[in-house]
């Protein structure tokens, strides 16, 4: 089975396990933002300085992990799904790469400049990457499922 190289199963499980910490953690950056905008910024909450920290680490991650796809490709489409269904992919995947380069961006406006209009953007790139990230998962399992094709070995490191 054509799988993808090491490097972009490393690189897509990490990002992954730190958008989920991004997820998981928000509450500091957003109450240290409206202080902020309020005036009365004082936070040195470690917590606020990882949202920053770690966002910006996805940023670079995910620029290195298109740069490789640019450069290695992909691994030859597999199974017996309809053809439609390559191209949603593909358009959910380049919408991952778009969305965590974007995150950073607007976030740092937001955050450096104090500016209302990134923050918005940010909320709002956030939850279509949520929603993303559901889609995704469905099709893996509809993939395992309906199509009986094990597309998670793809993405799995394993010695074959
Ligand atoms: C891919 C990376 C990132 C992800 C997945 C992410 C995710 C999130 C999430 C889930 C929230 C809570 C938003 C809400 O509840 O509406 C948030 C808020 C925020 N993030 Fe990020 N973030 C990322 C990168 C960054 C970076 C690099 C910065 C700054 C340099 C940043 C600055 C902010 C700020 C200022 C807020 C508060 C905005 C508000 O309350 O409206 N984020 N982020
Ligand atoms: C934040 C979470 C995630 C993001 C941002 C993400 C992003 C991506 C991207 C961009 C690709 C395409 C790689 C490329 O062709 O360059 C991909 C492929 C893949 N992802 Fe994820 N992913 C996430 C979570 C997951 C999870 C939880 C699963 C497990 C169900 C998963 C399973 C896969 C598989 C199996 C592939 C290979 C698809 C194929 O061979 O065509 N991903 N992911």
């Amino acid at each position: 089975m054509s799988k993808y190289s090491r490097a972009q199963m490393i690189l897509h499980w990490a990002i992954s396990v730190l958008v989920l910490v991004q997820f998981a953690f928000h509450e500091a950056i957003v109450d240290a933002f409206e202080a902020t905008l309020k005036g009365n910024f004082a936070s040195t909450h470690p917590m606020v300085s990882a949202h920053l920290g770690v966002g910006g680490v996805i940023g670079i991650l995910t620029a290195l992990r298109l740069w490789i796809r640019m450069e290695a490709g992909t691994p030859e489409k597999s199974g017996n799904h309809p053809q439609i269904f390559d191209r949603l992919a593909n358009t959910v995947h380049y919408s991952f790469y778009a969305i965590l380069l974007l995150l950073p961006i607007t976030g740092g406006f937001a955050w450096y400049q104090a500016s209302e209009a990134a923050a918005n953007a940010h909320t709002i790139l956030r939850a279509v990457l949520l929603i993303l990230v559901l889609v995704h998962i469905a099709a893996a399992v509809l993939h395992l499922l309906v199509w009986r094709g094990n597309v998670l070995a793809r993405m799995w490191p394993s010695r074959n």
